[in-house]
Order: structure tokens, then sequence, then C-alpha cells
């Protein structure tokens, strides 16, 4: 038997260390969570993506009474940008969040599974690596492709395997 040990890096930013830009998606991720409509969880959750031209689009989650109806930030922000700006990648995407009590949290938020699996292939599709950030009061985590998130990922090439 042997192991396989599988590494990611994440890169940790105090506030004060952002560039500009990332202070600005940053900025509109959070901004977006105040455009959340999440009566049920009451956990607010706002993404700001990057394409490749510098446009920046948002999203935040959309609850429904039908609890699964409704969708994450993340993938609010990607279905949106990928359906109004379909010939221009994402570079990054940024994700911040309020929680019950209306704050930002001491912890960055990360994406589940299922925005981190649409995220891989919009990576995938566009060829180039996407960029997370990951927000919260005390520190800014950065992830340098999705790949990273989602090790041992499925993806289109299994759909072409002989079977
Ligand atoms: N949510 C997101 O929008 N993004 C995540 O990465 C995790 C969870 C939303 C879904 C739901 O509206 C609420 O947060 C609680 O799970």
């Amino acid at each position: 038997m042997k192991d396989l040990d599988i590494h990611i890096r994440v890169s940790v930013k105090q506030k004060q260390e952002l560039t500009d830009s990332e202070h600005q998606l940053m900025d509109e991720a959070c901004r977006a969570t105040y455009r959340s409509y999440a009566p049920y969880s009451h956990f607010s959750v706002g993404a700001a993506v990057e394409l490749e031209d510098g446009t920046i689009v948002t999203g935040s989650n959309q609850e429904n009474a039908a609890y699964p109806s409704g969708l994450c930030a993340e993938r609010t922000a990607v279905f949106y940008a990928n359906s109004r700006y379909p010939e221009l990648a994402i570079r990054k995407i940024c994700i911040a969040a309020r929680g019950v009590d209306g704050e930002f949290g001491a912890n960055p938020i990360t994406p589940c599974g299922a925005c981190r699996q649409v995220l891989l292939e919009a990576e995938q599709r566009s060829g180039h690596p996407i960029k997370i950030m990951l927000c919260s009061t005390q520190s800014i985590y950065f992830v340098s492709s999705v790949k990273d998130l989602l090790p041992l990922s499925f993806d289109d090439s299994f759909l072409t395997l002989d079977v």
C-alpha cells in the first residue's frame, strides 16, 4: 500500500496587504451580501466575479420556501457572468458572508461542494485558473486555482472513458 498526499497552498493576507483591485473585489462581494434573499437561513452571502477584461459581476444567495430551489451566491454570480458575458473568462471570485447577527464573520467563508464543482468547470472551460478570495474580518484567504479546492474531482474527462 502507498499513500497519496495531496497538498494545497492557502495564502493569508490581512486587509491592509490587499492590492487596490483586491480591495475593490472584496468591497463588491461585501456589498452583494446586502442584496441576498435569505429569509430562512439569515446567512447572507455575496460573491464578486472578475472577468478577463476587468468587468465585475456580483451575485448573492437567493433562497426559497422549497429550500433546495434556492441558489448559493457563487453559482448565482458564475451563471450570471456566463450568461451575460459568455465570451469572457472568469479570472477571480471573491466570497463574503454575514451571519445571523448581520455581521461579517471572523472566519473566511468557503464555497460549498456544488459551487466548487461549477467553478471547476468554469475554470476548465476557459483554460485559465480562477483565483479564489475568501473573506473574513480577520484575514483573507487566497487559493490560486479551483482545482486546489476540489482534489480528486470529477470532470468531463471521465465521460469519455472507454467502457
Ligand atoms: N450559501 C452560499 O450562498 N454560499 C456558500 O458557499 C455556502 C452557503 C448559502 C446557501 C443558503 O442560502 C445559505 O447560505 C445557508 O446555507
